[in-house]
């Protein structure tokens, strides 16, 4: 069969693939769950995922290597921090080798859809663990669907590797003090929706959200982590209890230390304090690396490397991360997962 798909130019939409991966939590345990051609979910209109958003999600990508194999990042990783957003909204947690089989059956069973090598596109893959079954009063859900489904994807930032623009949002905030931040739950991003719209409106590709308390830190790039790069070529990247811990970002910490022999820590990243970078960028999954071009705060605008060429050690960095994870440039010990 030949798929009739512009591999080149996917971009990030959804695009129903011939399998999911399902299980079911009932009676205190996972079922072994399975592949299923039903990309319909069913379930109680009185669900708790529904009224009171008892439901998490995760993303990671599966990449196809120069030589036509399969490999998923970290997806241990995934499964990890999916564990502790189950941990903080009470959901039973998803054992790490489910998780880590039912990624892989779902890229073996939709295998012509992972995008060519040259392609630059790679499969994402969304684990869903949702609260449901007959429940109306606020409390945890006694049953609940743990779910993996696929598609193609490309760049999701317009750009790709050419850098854009973002603003900082002072009206909203994604995420409170003590809240979920940390946590990947959809609550996170429903709070995003009215200021991404509005960056979008005004001509940005998203928001930057400071810290809820203060309002002086940058905390995240829409739904990516901040990085920047220092005149002295330290690579430093926000710590806060309130943004997602991005596995993207850890690798990248790592990667520039061990791999491009920078200083690299976490630490405030003050939005009053950006001459101090020469470079900058939002990393994630989705994002993989893009790199920023200017920040609107307020009335001022300021220019990182360029407004049009990605910065030498962003470029860098982008080698070595998307080497490793289509498998041109040799991975640390534990990142890479054949499927
Ligand atoms: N921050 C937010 C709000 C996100 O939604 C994501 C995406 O997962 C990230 C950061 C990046 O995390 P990761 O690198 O684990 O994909
Ligand atoms: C990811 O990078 O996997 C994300 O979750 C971002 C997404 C909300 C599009």
């Amino acid at each position: 069969m030949t798929l009739n798909i512009d591999w080149e130019n996917l971009g990030f939409t959804y695009m129903n693939l011939p399998y999911r991966f399902i299980a079911h939590f009932k009676d205190g345990q996972w079922d072994n769950g399975g592949l299923t051609e039903d990309a319909t979910l069913h379930l109680s209109e009185s669900s708790p995922a529904l009224h009171y958003g008892q439901q998490a999600f995760e993303g990671l990508k599966a990449y196809r290597t120069k030589s036509c194999e399969i490999q998923l990042f970290r997806p241990d990783q995934n499964a990890e921090r999916l564990q502790r957003t189950a941990r903080r909204l009470l959901m039973p947690e998803v054992p790490t080798e489910l998780f880590i089989n039912a990624a892989k059956a779902v890229v073996k069973a939709n295998h012509q859809y992972v995008p060519p090598y040259e392609s630059g596109g790679s499969l994402y893959l969304r684990p869903l663990l949702i609260g449901v079954g007959d429940v109306i009063g606020v409390q945890p859900a006694q049953e609940y669907i743990f779910t993996i489904f696929a598609m193609p994807v490309g760049n999701y930032f317009k750009g790709g590797l050419t850098p854009t623009n973002f603003i900082v949002s002072r009206d909203f905030d994604r995420a409170a003090p003590h809240g979920t931040g940390a946590a990947k739950v959809g609550g996170n991003y429903a709070a995003s929706l009215l200021p991404g719209q509005k960056a979008h409106d005004a001509g940005y590709s998203d928001v930057i959200y400071l810290d809820p308390a203060t309002h002086t830190k940058i905390e995240e790039v829409g739904s990516a982590n901040f990085f920047g790069i220092t005149k002295d070529n330290e690579f430093v990247t926000p710590l806060s209890p309130s943004i997602l811990p991005s596995i993207t970002k850890y690798s990248l910490l790592y990667l520039a230390e061990h791999r491009l022999g920078l200083k690299a820590s976490e630490g405030d990243v003050y939005v009053d304090d950006l001459e101090k970078f020469s470079e900058a960028g939002a990393c994630g999954t989705a994002a993989v690396i893009s790199p920023i071009g200017g920040i609107q705060n307020g009335d001022n605008y300021h220019v990182f490397y360029s407004e049009t060429e990605v910065g030498p050690i962003t470029r860098q960095l982008y080698n070595e991360l998307v080497g490793i994870q289509k498998g041109d440039v040799t991975a640390p010990e534990g990142w890479i997962y054949k499927v």
